[in-house]
Order: structure tokens, then C-alpha cells, then sequence
């Protein structure tokens, strides 16, 4: 995998590197896996806008979320099927079966998780997995001590996840859903490509384990260098404790207006 610092809008470099990728794949439909997040609000409005300008289209591509509360409504502003509609699919030409969102009010969550991983199996996998990172390193709600190997599935949220988004629910963490449903680890490794962004002091600490660190299920952001075409994009505050070398060698190349990449 691949770690990239960038002093540019990580929204704006995350919308072109999905238009260049769809652009330049022959593969049609073309296959997306999309995340939820503050990190991602502006990735979201610059596709929109690419899309609006007549740069993109979604018309052939196929889209499976990340994850859901379990109990929300697709109505409920906080529900992942609302972020989806407000941010981008209302502003998109994306045929709408071809969006696909887990349902949290599936009387039988256990069998939706099922016939989720059978419907991205029936399209020929994932493409291009987009994704944020939690606080404490998860991917999707893959919290830690999820294996590596897991798929989707039913996940209770740890209190670190809860407080962290309890700032949507009104800063109340007891109105946060305890559970929601998941891609396992194994499901966001299964795809040809994973990008991953990441934004903030609040994910310096997880960007630090995923450097510095072992690779680990306590920090599941590591499951990512188990991965050959994966890429973590973080800005300089995400970036702040990995040390004077590899910040020194960032604000050099920053004058360039270049970005630092390195390997792990
Ligand atoms: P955030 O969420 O973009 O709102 O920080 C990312 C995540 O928890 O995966």
C-alpha cells in the first residue's frame, strides 16, 4: 500500500482519481464502493459538480455502501441511505438499481448481510473502494478486533465510535444506534482498489499505528498493507506524529506543490 500526504483538497484529489479511474477503465459497469463521513463531504460535491459540468457520469456505475445503522429509517437525516441521497445520489444520474445501501430494518439483518455479499459477488466484485477512518482505526464499522478475513455482518459500535458521532445526533451519544451493519475487513480487501481518506489531528493517532505500527486487528487500518493497490490519503494534521523526517521531507515537496508518497 501506499500512503500519501497532500497539502491539496483531499475531496477534490479523491473526485478526480474516481473520474480518472472510471475514465480510464474498460470495464463497464463499473463498480464503486462508497463510504459515509464528514472526511468525504467534499469528495461528494466535486463529483456532483463533475457529473453537473458533463465530465462524469454514473450511468454505468454500479454503488455498494459501506455500512448502516441498524433501526434507522432511510428517512432518519442520520440514516446512511439519507447522507447517500442529500450528498450525492440527488445530484447524480445513477440509476437507482443500481444504488445499493444495507438495510437496517431488515426484519432478518443476518440474511440481508448474506445477499449483500452475494449481489457484489454477482457483479464481478468491487472496483474502487472508497473510505474513511475511525478515531480509533476502524474501516467501515469494522471496529477493532474485527478479523481480517470478516465479512458483512452485524456490528455492535464501540463507545469511541459512538461519541465520535454522537456530534450528528446532537452531541447526545444515547441517541446514537448501538449496532449497525457492516463490509467486513475480507469484503473492503476483496476489491481491485481501496482509497482511504483520512483528515485532522483526531486521526493522527490511527495514521501513526498504521505507519509506526504492527499490523494488527487492534488497529484495523493495518489490515490495509496486507493489500497491493491500496492508497491512505491523509493531510498534515492526520499526518502530525509521524515525525520531523517524514514532515520535513512533506513541507519540501509541498513548496513544489508535490505530494510525499511512501511505501509500506
Ligand atoms: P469521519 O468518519 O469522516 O466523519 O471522520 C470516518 C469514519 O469513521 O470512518
Amino acid at each position: 500500500m501506499q500512503l500519501v500526504i497532500t497539502s491539496h483538497n483531499l475531496g477534490l484529489w479523491a473526485a478526480a482519481h474516481i473520474c480518472n479511474r472510471w475514465k480510464n477503465s474498460s470495464k463497464r459497469p463499473f463498480v464503486l464502493g462508497l463510504p459515509t463521513g464528514g472526511t468525504v463531504e467534499e469528495m461528494y460535491a466535486a463529483l456532483s459538480g463533475l457529473v453537473k459540468n458533463g465530465k462524469m457520469t454514473f450511468k454505468d456505475i454500479i454503488s455498494f455502501n459501506m455500512d448502516e445503522y441498524v433501526g434507522l429509517s432511510p428517512e432518519h437525516p442520520q440514516s446512511y441511505h439519507y447522507y447517500m441521497h442529500h450528498h450525492l445520489f440527488s445530484h447524480v444520474d445513477e440509476k437507482p438499481e443500481n444504488i445499493h445501501i444495507l438495510n437496517g430494518q431488515a426484519a432478518d439483518l443476518d440474511a440481508e448481510c448474506a445477499n449483500y455479499e452475494t449481489a457484489i459477488k454477482q457483479v464481478g466484485g468491487i472496483d474502487l473502494f472508497m473510505g474513511g477512518i475511525g478515531r480509533n482505526g476502524h474501516l467501515a464499522f469494522n471496529e477493532p478486533g474485527s478479523a481480517f478475513d470478516s465479512r458483512t455482518r452485524v456490528i455492535e459500535l464501540t463507545q469511541s465510535t459512538i461519541d465520535a458521532n454522537s456530534r450528528f445526533f446532537n452531541n447526545d451519544p444515547t441517541q446514537v444506534p448501538t449496532r449497525a451493519l457492516s463490509i467486513g475487513i475480507g469484503t473492503l480487501l476483496d476489491a481491485r482498489e481501496i482509497l482511504i481518506l483520512a483528515a485532522g489531528a483526531s486521526k493522527a493517532e490511527a495514521i501513526l499505528q498504521l505507519v509506526k505500527g504492527e499490523v494488527s486487528t487492534q488497529w484495523p487500518v493495518t489490515a490495509l498493507k496486507n493489500h497491493a493497490h491500496a492508497t491512505v490519503l491523509i493531510d498534515k494534521e492526520a499526518a502530525s506524529r509521524l515525525g520531523t523526517d517524514i514532515l520535513t521531507q512533506f513541507d519540501t515537496l509541498r513548496k513544489e506543490d508535490k505530494d510525499l508518497v511512501l511505501s509500506l
